[in-house]
């Protein structure tokens, strides 16, 4: 995760001392009234690690954290909660730097009916309800923000969806990220098709996207593939990047049909012909550049103009690349280089991204015209979004995998407007 030296070091700041410092660092729990029922009750999801890694909150904080993972009743709320708040105080590390700016928005958020079900990779459903994937809780599920309910399609457990999309029959489209498969939920009977890709190598598809043949393409990070499934056949093309330990990971169509693919493994983003097939890496400006960190381009989106737009993980910052012309060009993030931008989308030609190593977790918005920067930190604080996508009037949905919520970003004052007697929010 996202443990870093300074955060730990904050940690010995705040009076953890050292021989709890290096406890911390192996994810140990230090000793005190809670303790034990922290570590039994917490571990089923996770490691403590995200506990002593974690920036710190107060006790309200903690709780409402831990509620989106954990039903917990009196006595034990309190033990738990009070036993995180002494030992895991608010540390004010990892603060973004937040700028402001002249678009409104309003975000809204619900949190997911399964808990701790890790809800990420959002999208607005044609009509007009947002699905999700959720990776832990192996669900799909689905909110009618119109009035807050929740449907949840229960998945093979081995499943694991990384992500989720509408296919042109309105169906919904999973990556089995654990199972190597892609999933298909019949959008109004809610039966699910299952189509294993049969290629061995494969361990975990992850982000898709259709082509306008109606065929759908995948990338798969940790296996190095990328592939096409043709729906009506069930039948698969799988295949490996040029560049060894790419790691495929968002995949975005553009208007003449090409499927774009960000590299978590390398700076490189790469085109793919899915008619003939050829594909092209196109070598980011960073490459060549000292990474210690295990991420590099982790996700894309495109314009209305055919540009493709990155973020620079490993770096912070995001990028353009114009294929026409072959030009790069990156801007830095405003929470600096450690900010660790991850999901991004194009809505209007403004790029909308987030700093997932910030706390909260900041929603940026960059304007290609003037070159400027605005972000807002998202009320339910503490991250993270691990993809985005646009809605046909101009907004945005998200999910934060770590509060256990699902939101829409109501993008200027018609948008909001419009929404303000139709949508319905429970926090
Ligand atoms: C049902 C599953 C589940 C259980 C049980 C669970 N968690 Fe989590 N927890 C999650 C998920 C999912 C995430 C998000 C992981 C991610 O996005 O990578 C998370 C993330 C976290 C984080 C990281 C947040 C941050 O600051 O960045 C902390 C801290 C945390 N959990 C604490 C706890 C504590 C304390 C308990 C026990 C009281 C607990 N968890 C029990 C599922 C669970």
């Amino acid at each position: 995760m996202y443990r870093s030296t300074r955060l730990l070091l904050s940690a010995a700041a705040i009076g953890l001392g050292v021989p709890a410092l290096a406890q911390a660092q192996m994810g140990e729990l230090p000793d005190g009234d809670g303790k034990n029922l922290v570590q039994g009750l917490c571990v089923a999801c996770h490691q403590t690690n995200l506990i002593t890694g974690s920036v710190g909150y107060d006790q309200d904080g903690w709780a409402y954290l831990v509620g989106g993972m954990i039903d917990l009743a009196e006595p034990i709320k309190s033990q738990v909660t009070g036993y995180l708040a002494e030992h895991f105080p608010p540390s004010g590390a990892r603060k973004p730097t937040l700028v402001a700016g002249d678009e409104v928005i309003e975000i809204r958020e619900w949190r997911a009916d399964v808990l701790g079900q890790r809800p990420r990779d959002t999208f607005m459903h044609s009509d007009g309800t947002i699905w999700w994937a959720g990776m832990y809780g192996s669900v799909v599920g689905k909110l009618d923000p119109a009035t807050g309910e929740q449907t949840t399609f229960r998945l093979d457990p081995t499943a694991r969806p990384h992500s989720v999309i509408e296919g042109p029959d309105g169906d919904v489209y999973y990556s089995g990220n654990s199972n190597n498969t892609i999933g298909r939920i019949d959008h109004e009977t809610g039966q699910i098709r299952v189509y294993p890709t049969g290629n061995p190598d494969i361990r975990d598809p992850h982000t898709m996207a259709f082509a306008e043949d109606g065929s759908l393409w995948f990338t798969a990070q940790n296996s190095n593939y990328y592939g096409r499934l043709d729906p009506e056949t069930g039948e698969f093309y799988t295949a490996q990047p040029p560049t060894d330990g790419a790691r495929p990971y968002g995949i975005r169509r553009d208007s003449q049909g090409m499927m774009w693919i960000a590299y978590r493994g390398a700076f490189k983003i790469a085109r793919v012909n899915p008619e003939t097939r050829e594909i092209t890496e196109f070598e980011t400006p960073n490459y060549g550049m000292a990474n210690a960190k295990n991420y590099y381009v982790r996700r894309l989106a495109i314009d209305s103009q055919d540009n493709v737009w990155y973020v620079d993980s490993a770096m912070g910052e995001i990028g353009r690349f114009n294929p026409k012309t072959g030009e790069f060009k990156q801007w830095p993030s405003p929470s600096g280089p450690d900010s660790h931008p991850y999901a991004i989308h194009v809505v209007n030609d403004k790029v909308w991204y987030n700093e997932s190593h910030q706390r909260p977790d900041t929603l940026v918005r960059f304007d290609p015209q003037t070159e400027r920067f605005q972000s807002w930190a998202i009320p339910s604080g503490i991250g993270v979004i691990r993809n985005m996508d646009g809605t046909p009037d101009g907004n945005l949905v998200i999910a934060q995998s770590m509060t256990n919520t699902v939101g829409i970003v109501l993008i200027g004052e018609e948008n909001i407007a419009k929404y303000s007697d139709i949508l319905v929010s429970q926090n």
